[in-house]
């Protein structure tokens, strides 16, 4: 097999065949963008992501920091610390967070996707990526972290600054580097209206937090904020395409949810292990080392297939069929070990609800347009995809 590419459009379009031909003959082999050390079955992921001390997640810097990108406040945030700085740093934002998060989302998730849904429920054709997969995530983090009146803004911010990678084509670097200048600009400016008066949300709060008797510094915010609004908002919109898309393809879904819609949240579950939005993430080797027999040098790049292990059929049974009545064996879609995603309870009751509004009031859910995918090395999903929803 020639040596992969994850931003080749052909494995952009499917990657999973190239992921079974890995898993099966090269489970920890060197591929690109970057030369970086794919690791792709289940249980090799999973043990790379618990052992931070050799596997540090400093090795998302091989995304994140790139010469011709300026300092990006990403590379500073909370993803990409390792003990004992990520465990201080976490639980600060983990109680932030969880005091204010859930309790919030559900009534405007709600109303959100029900506006969207009475709209479909008699008869649609849109982007989904121009209307409920964006605008359902960037409410809600929007109002959540406190940037409602940016909410047009986020998907251009989001989509290029996600975009930075080793393999990041050259035409699309100005706008990932006016992307990460102009949100910087942006959340200085929150920061400041802040320190004038405070708001509920999280903007305010982190002014108010603490780690080890000190606030934080602004450049301790900013990143803070970065990695919130840049890991909350476009994997979400990607999770509920992906999930339309899954239900698209397969209308008896559909009417068995309609019909059991306690079922919804397990199909929300086999929708994140079947087509995640975060198909990567990397860490760098401390020391000498090896995975599955295979050595590794210190500062090799890993690149955990986090999408791989999802379909790995000694974990899976049919790994490559969707079964909403599977066994419910955890995947890796939100990672695994202490870099769990923070936001996995919000990203799920998001789609739940989405789901909660849309199927009892749609017939039928129709692709009527080949998507578009994006090039991020990280973050795999689509930037357009036309839908058309058929009254019930
Ligand atoms: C971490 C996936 C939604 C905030 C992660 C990681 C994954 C992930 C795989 C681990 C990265 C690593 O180990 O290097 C997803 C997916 C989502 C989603 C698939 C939606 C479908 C969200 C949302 C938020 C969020 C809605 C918050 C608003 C975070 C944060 C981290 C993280 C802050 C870093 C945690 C840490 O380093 O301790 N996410 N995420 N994510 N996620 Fe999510």
């Amino acid at each position: 097999m020639a040596r992969l590419n994850l931003l080749d459009p052909q494995v952009r379009a499917n990657p999973y065949p190239y992921y079974a031909e890995l898993r099966r003959a090269a489970p920890v082999s060197v591929i690109d963008p970057g030369e970086i050390w794919a690791i792709s079955r289940y249980d090799d992921v999973v043990s790379v992501l618990k052992n931070p001390a050799v596997f540090s997640s400093q090795g998302l810097r091989a995304a994140t920091e790139q010469p011709w990108a300026g300092y990006n406040p990403l590379t500073d945030s909370l993803v990409l610390l390792d003990p004992p700085r990520h465990t201080a740093i976490r639980s600060l934002v983990n109680h932030a967070f969880t005091l204010r998060v859930l309790p919030r989302v559900e009534p405007l998730a709600r109303k959100v996707a029900r506006a969207f849904a009475e709209r479909a429920s008699r008869g649609l054709e849109v982007d989904i990526c121009d209307d409920l997969a964006t605008t359902l995530p960037a409410q809600v983090i929007g109002n959540l972290l406190g940037l409602d009146d940016a909410c047009d803004k986020f998907r251009t911010w989001s989509e290029t600054i996600v975009a930075i990678s080793p393999g990041t084509p050259e035409a699309l670097r100005p706008s990932i580097v006016a992307s990460i200048a102009e949100l910087g600009q942006y959340l200085e400016e929150v920061f400041e209206d802040r320190r004038r008066a405070r708001r509920d949300d999280l903007a305010s709060d982190l002014l108010d937090a603490e780690i080890d008797g000190r606030r934080l510094d602004q450049a301790e915010l900013m990143s803070f904020m970065f990695v919130l609004f840049v890991a909350g908002f476009e994997t979400t919109t990607h999770l509920l395409v992906n999930s339309l898309r899954i239900l698209a393809e397969r209308p008896e879904l559909l009417a068995r949810l309609r019909e059991a819609p306690s079922v919804i949240p397990h199909f929300v579950e086999e929708a994140l292990r079947f087509d995640p939005s975060v198909h990567v993430t990397l860490r760098v080797a401390t020391r000498d080392t090896e995975i599955a027999g295979v050595p590794l040098p210190a500062g090799a790049v890993v690149a955990a297939l986090l999408a791989s292990a999802n379909r790995d059929e000694t974990r899976y049974e049919h790994a490559d069929r969707f079964d909403v009545d599977r066994d419910r064996k955890p995947s890796v879609a939100f990672g695994h070990g202490i870099h769990f995603c923070l936001g996995a309870p919000l990203a799920r009751a998001e789609t739940r609800i989405a789901f909660e509004e849309l199927v009892p009031r749609v017939g039928a859910i129709h692709v009527t347009q080949e998507p578009t995918w994006n090039c991020g090395l990280t973050v795999r999903g689509v930037t357009s995809c036309r839908m058309r929803f058929e009254p019930l």
